[in-house]
């Protein structure tokens, strides 16, 4: 877990955080009249089917009044019709008036949480690459799916039925008071007692469901880094390993759900047996007065049927606090997203240009992935326009850091980059990475077809664009040669083409930009010769374009850069062209007399 999401999971969440709701606030503001609307009309219908009983209560008092003797047949038939038609028009209007609220609710909820998963994603996927280390993807993953889906149930589920249990509840003891006095006072005693006992048990469960998610979103991480690697699990055997820690990770989810399913196991009979208590009282002071004649019939059964009723809205309000609880969990995870600041944005009063001519240079730049851990310490260099700069050194030394820095991928941490004597950072992002084209080491392709791969969905470039820049780089040839062509599909990751195509792929898709800046992460090493000799022949071409910078792995391939630059444990040590390096018999010396050796060695084994 990384620190950021250990602060998150040991936060405690309150109700009174009124922060979550300001964060919320302009995603209801669209829906707000409506949703005010549909909270009203909830009002209406759910007073009609809280004071039904009364309505019954009256006819029921009429029939014994009339075996009574009290009233007319005439008198009573009346009144019964009278009553029962009022009774049928408010349940009509209140299961209308229900259907209503519940497809309002339900559709203005998904409208509020569409609205935020959108901006949600965009958010995401603005942050800086070091920023979303920050959390595992399957975190990101969670809090966009299953954390915004919870907050919509506020909306649909919990805001209504809160407002309908309390409003229950208060009909309930505003009625019994007003008609039958001392009853109300019986149901009134009960409250607090309902009340203490549910707070004390969603004290008690709150634990489980903090741990219960918990889990879920561990699986949820473990599952998409499992499938993300789930070749070399296969490859090397290690099925039943990553069983085994599924099955701990899925352990864990069931305990935490257990438990909490143990306590509500006890909770409810205990509900049960409070509210036979209450009937038991109610009856006991009732029935003896409706035996003596001074209680009606109805008026019996409005208070029984209160005391069934009076018992629900309770365990509502304590079980919806819980999921209160658990939405305003899922506020925080998304609300802790929002509130990241998009580390690289545009400066402000940002430049724009159409291309650059090409200059960089690096000024005293340091930078650091991880706290105070230096990849690079105190750079400097200058690239002049149109020249070809190499980058070569061992592995680890800094080669793919510096290119990241140059497109702005990660920000430095001391100094300056800059193109054309600009602070990279002046520049908006979308003139940048515009001009910069960017060629990494390990390609990414999408599923979707080789067209698509190219254009990344960009509309507007026509696919003649597409071609020619596949052209530019040589990728036209192995392309044209596959059965579909430019619209081959790609499966997911581009499994289905080699090293070397995918990469061919990636120059395509960087020059159909035409970009005045190209830097190249060179990844020679996993590429067949015959695959080589096609990159050499495209790198030849590109250098036509404008500055390239290039890092390189075989040292043959960059023999006629402008500058070649040796980096050593994120400094450069050394550089020139590749006769002023050869001739300092220094780091770039023995590196090109190790190759050498090597291809010396093919030549003769071949
Ligand atoms: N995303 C990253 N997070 C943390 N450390 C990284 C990251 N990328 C690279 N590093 C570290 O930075 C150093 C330089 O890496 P890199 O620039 O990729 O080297 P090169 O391209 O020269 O092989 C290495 O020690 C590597 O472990
Ligand atoms: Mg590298």
């Amino acid at each position: 877990m990384t620190e950021f999401e250990e602060e998150l999971e040991t936060k405690q969440y309150s109700l009174k955080d009124t922060k979550l709701l300001k964060g919320f606030l302009p995603y209801i503001k669209p829906y707000l009249k409506h949703f005010i609307f549909i909270l009203l009309l909830d009002i209406v219908v759910d007073t009609l089917f809280t004071v039904e009983p009364v309505v019954v209560s009256r006819l029921l008092n009429n029939l014994q009044q009339f075996s009574d003797g009290l009233m007319t047949q005439s008198e009573v038939l009346n009144s019964v019709i009278l009553l029962m038609s009022i009774d049928a028009s408010m349940m009509i209007v209140a299961s209308l008036g229900a259907y209503l609220v519940n497809m309002g609710l339900k559709k203005i909820g998904s409208y509020i949480i569409r609205d935020f998963r959108n901006d949600m994603f965009k958010h995401v996927y603005s942050l800086s690459l070091s920023q979303l280390r920050d959390l595992p993807i399957g975190s990101y993953v969670t809090r966009i799916t299953n954390d915004t889906q919870n907050l919509s149930s506020f909306f649909s589920d919990v805001l209504p039925q809160l407002l309908r249990a309390i409003l229950t509840l208060l009909i309930i003891l505003v009625t019994t008071f007003v008609m039958e006095g001392l009853y109300g006072f019986i149901f009134l005693s009960f409250l607090p007692v309902v009340f203490l006992l549910s707070y004390f048990f969603r004290k008690k469960a709150k634990k489980y469901y903090r741990m219960e998610k918990k889990s879920i979103s561990k699986m949820n991480s473990f599952l998409s880094e499992s499938f993300q690697g789930v070749k070399v699990t296969k490859t090397y055997n290690r099925e039943e390993k990553k069983n085994q820690e599924f099955e701990v990770c899925n352990d864990r989810i069931y305990h935490s759900f257990l438990k909490s399913q143990d306590l509500f196991a006890i909770f409810y009979p205990m509900m049960y047996l409070l509210q036979m208590v209450c009937i038991i009282i109610i009856l006991a002071f009732a029935v003896p007065k409706v035996a003596l004649g001074v209680m009606l019939v109805g008026d019996l059964n409005m208070l029984y049927s209160y005391s069934t009723q009076f018992f629900s809205p309770i365990q509502t309000i304590t079980q919806l606090l819980n999921n209160l609880q658990s939405i305003i969990s899922s506020g925080e995870r998304t609300q802790a997203i929002m509130d990241m600041k998009p580390e690289i944005t545009s400066g402000e009063d940002s430049v724009n240009v159409p291309a650059f001519k090409g200059k960089i240079e690096f000024r005293n730049v340091s930078f650091a992935y991880e706290k105070d851990n230096y990849v690079l310490k105190d750079v400097s260099f200058i690239i002049k326009p149109g020249e070809t700069a190499a980058f070569v050194g061992a592995t680890g030394a800094g080669k793919s850091t510096i290119i990241s820095l140059i497109s702005r991928t990660y920000e430095v941490n001391a100094g300056q980059v800059l193109i054309d004597d600009i602070d990279i950072r002046d520049y908006s992002l979308t003139c940048l990475r515009r001009n910069v084209g960017v060629m990494l080491q390990d390609v990414f392709l999408f599923s979707g077809t080789i067209e698509e791969n190219i254009s990344l969905g960009d509309e507007k470039l026509t696919s003649k664009e597409i071609e020619d820049g596949a052209k530019e780089v040589g990728a036209d040839t192995f392309i044209t040669r596959l059965p579909k062509s430019y619209q081959e599909k790609v499966t997911e990751r581009g499994e289905n083409f080699s090293a070397g195509q995918r990469q061919l792929i990636s120059f395509a898709r960087t020059l159909v930009y035409k970009p005045s800046l190209v830097l190249l992460d060179e990844a020679t090493a996993n590429i067949d010769t015959e695959t080589e000799n096609i990159i050499q022949k495209s790198l030849e071409r590109m250098r036509s374009i404008g500055t390239m910078v290039i890092v390189a792995h075989r040292l043959s391939t960059i023999k006629n850069a402008n500058v070649i630059f040796v980096v050593s444990h994120g400094s450069i040590i050394e550089s020139g062209t590749h006769q002023e390096l050869l001739k300092q018999h220094g780091t770039y010396y023995n590196l090109y007399r190790l190759q050498n050796m090597e291809n010396d060695a093919k030549l003769i084994k071949e």
